[in-house]
């Protein structure tokens, strides 16, 4: 027996067909609501002071530290890829309870922007503007009594920024998660006349374990305790927004959610409530998992990867920071979306 809405409604839409417009490729293509591109992407890379040729990191396949040697060739695949960014993460040769290698004017991130800049001026240069690789207790700041101390920190990222923007860096990227990192890297970076100096706030950074791999990769695991203090608890999706909010009102010019896949609801909210452009970091963890379970054969690494990323521009990013980066030009140039 059917009912009358039944009735109704197949009346209704008897001459609406969605299947329509799937029937071939070309017609699925034309009516695409998200196209991912290769000019969406930044491409993360790590220059390890201590090495002189490149090494695999184990959790990341694909990827490796490299030494200041090998960065000249590196770019140029950038650029033959046509990705339109980096964003540089450094192992140093020592660390100390300050960092200070973080903020040395020949650090090894500063050498690098430097050797990028040099070969490539139009690739845009992002760098990452925090302690944990620094440090020899791991933590993203200074420690006071087993505690994370946020204003004396404060003092030492704008140093970082400053020395990053005095090596060419386009863009720095505060990702300590101490409060008023932005408009105080602002104030220090304008000071010094960096005025075009952009500033890409890690605004709603959450204490995640999806960053296992890449703190093998960097050596930033902290000696004790957690980053509970400063990252973000993963239940909050309205402290997100505050701290978002936050972040654009002290000046920065680019905000992000991280991690990316575990968080699409945060970045959906995110877009529809603030102009500023909004990028997401698809971090470590969520590449080796894809990954891993490629190398296994259980799922297809190409496919998956073009669905999570495509998955993230549609929840809203316009700018997504990717290891796969160097494949998605690749398979993007083989098979246009
Ligand atoms: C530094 C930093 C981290 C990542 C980017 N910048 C690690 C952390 O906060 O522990 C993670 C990136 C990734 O997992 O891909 N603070």
């Amino acid at each position: 027996m059917r009912s009358e809405l039944y009735e109704r409604t197949v009346k209704h839409v008897a001459g609406v067909r969605p299947r329509r417009l799937r029937r071939l490729q070309a017609l699925r293509t034309l009516v695409r609501e998200t196209r991912l591109s290769v000019s969406d992407l930044i491409y993360p890379i790590f220059v390890d002071q201590r090495i002189t040729k490149p090494e695999a990191i184990e959790s990341m396949p694909g990827i490796s530290r490299l030494s200041l040697s090998d960065i000249e060739h590196e770019i140029s695949e950038v650029k033959d890829a046509r990705i339109p960014a980096v964003i540089v993460f450094g192992l140093p040769d020592h660390k100390d309870s300050l960092g200070s290698e973080a903020y040395a004017e020949d650090g090894i991130v500063q050498q690098t922007v430097r050797s990028i800049k040099k070969t490539a001026p139009d690739v845009v240069v992002a760098t990452d503007v925090c302690l944990c690789q620094y440090t020899d207790h791991g933590h993203c700041g200074v420690v006071r009594a087993g505690a994370i101390a946020n204003d004396e920190t404060l003092r030492l990222l704008s140093r970082i920024a400053v020395t990053h923007a005095e090596a060419g860096a386009d863009i720095v990227g505060p990702s300590a998660m101490m409060d008023n990192q932005v408009s105080t890297i602002r104030e220090a970076l304008d000071e010094r006349g960096f005025n075009d100096t952009i500033i890409m706030s890690y605004a709603a950074k959450f204490a995640s374990s999806f960053y296992g791999p890449f703190r093998e990769a960097v050596e930033s695991t902290p000696a004790w305790g957690d980053r509970r203090t400063y990252q973000m608890d993963f239940p909050n999706k309205k402290e997100a927004m505050r701290e978002i909010a936050i972040d654009i009102e002290q000046g920065a010019d680019i905000v992000m959610v991280k991690p990316a896949l575990s968080y699409l609801d945060l970045i959906r909210e995110a877009s529809s409530r603030f102009d500023a452009p909004l990028a997401a970091y698809n971090v470590s963890g969520e590449y080796a998992m894809i990954q891993a379970a490629g190398q296994k054969g259980w799922l297809d690494t190409r496919s998956i990867a073009l669905e999570v990323l495509t998955a993230i521009k549609r929840a809203g990013a316009n700018i997504i920071i990717t290891y796969f980066a160097k494949d998605v030009a690749r398979w993007l140039k083989e098979a246009p979306q």
